[in-house]
């Protein structure tokens, strides 16, 4: 089964149409088909990016970004957020949306084209993608959705402290990454209102540390976190800025 054929597929467009029309009223953040595809591009980007670093790591044992492993790691961002509909009370919601997304994608595959596996890549990092999975195709899409962070994701006027802190992502454009002498950074792209204390509070930011921490560390690399090019979390994170010539060329 091709990636193309999944997003053409009216069973999943529906469900994710049906997911952004629940959460127009009821969220502050989409997990609609502009989402997933956003996120699904993030996933392709990193990993043909990072890969070719697993050749030291393995001895020269070169691992490829294959087609294979390309068309698995699209389907699994294209399917990762199905479970944010939840068929027993019919809401969008993200209480166990790890779980519900295995399994509605379980399904899904059953009567697929799809070899064993793939189907248990996919499902792997379907069921993982909040927390962090142990596998690679997992480890790149919890680090690309999460990092799928902007302006047009938010919704509502924010009211609790949460909400002031996720407002922040109003201000974000979009994130970017590259990789510079051993390390994977991360660069935002905001509109110059960003309040970093109010960001880096907030819970979303700090899965972000950990799920970039979990990838670097998969490839043998450093990371940092960049604003509009300049340091950001770097410093903390035990990184001089002696180690870059700024700016940085982000791509
Ligand atoms: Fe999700
Ligand atoms: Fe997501």
């Amino acid at each position: 089964m091709r990636y193309e054929d999944v997003l053409a597929d009216p069973e999943v467009r529906e469900r994710y149409d049906l997911i952004g029309e629940i959460e127009k009223i009821t969220t502050r953040m989409s997990h609609n088909l502009d989402h997933v595809q956003s996120a699904t591009d993030k996933a392709i980007r990193v990993a043909e990016m990072l890969v070719p670093f697993s050749a030291e790591l393995n001895g020269g044992n070169f691992v490829r970004v294959d087609n294979g492993m390309l068309n698995t790691i699209k389907i699994a961002g294209l399917l990762h957020d199905v479970g944010i509909y939840d068929e027993e009370n019919g809401t969008a919601r993200k209480n166990d949306h790890g779980k519900r997304s295995h399994k509605w994608v379980k399904g899904y595959l059953q009567d697929k084209n799809v070899d064993d596996g793939t189907k248990e890549s996919i499902l792997e990092a379907v069921l993982n993608h909040s927390e962090g999975s142990d596998k690679l195709v997992g480890k790149i899409i919890a680090f690309a959705d999460k990092m799928d962070v902007r302006r047009e994701r938010v919704f509502v006027t924010p009211t609790a402290k949460d909400d002031k802190d996720r407002w922040q992502y109003r201000n974000i454009l979009d994130t970017d990454f590259s990789v510079k002498k051993g390390v994977l950074i991360v660069n935002y792209s905001t509109d110059g209102k960003l309040d970093k204390s109010s960001f880096a509070q907030n819970n979303i930011q700090k899965k972000q540390v950990s799920l970039t921490e979990s990838l670097a560390n998969h490839f043998g690399l450093e990371y940092c976190f960049l604003m509009d090019g300049e340091m950001w979390l770097g410093a903390e994170l035990g990184l001089s800025d002696k180690k870059f010539d700024f700016p940085l060329q982000i791509r």
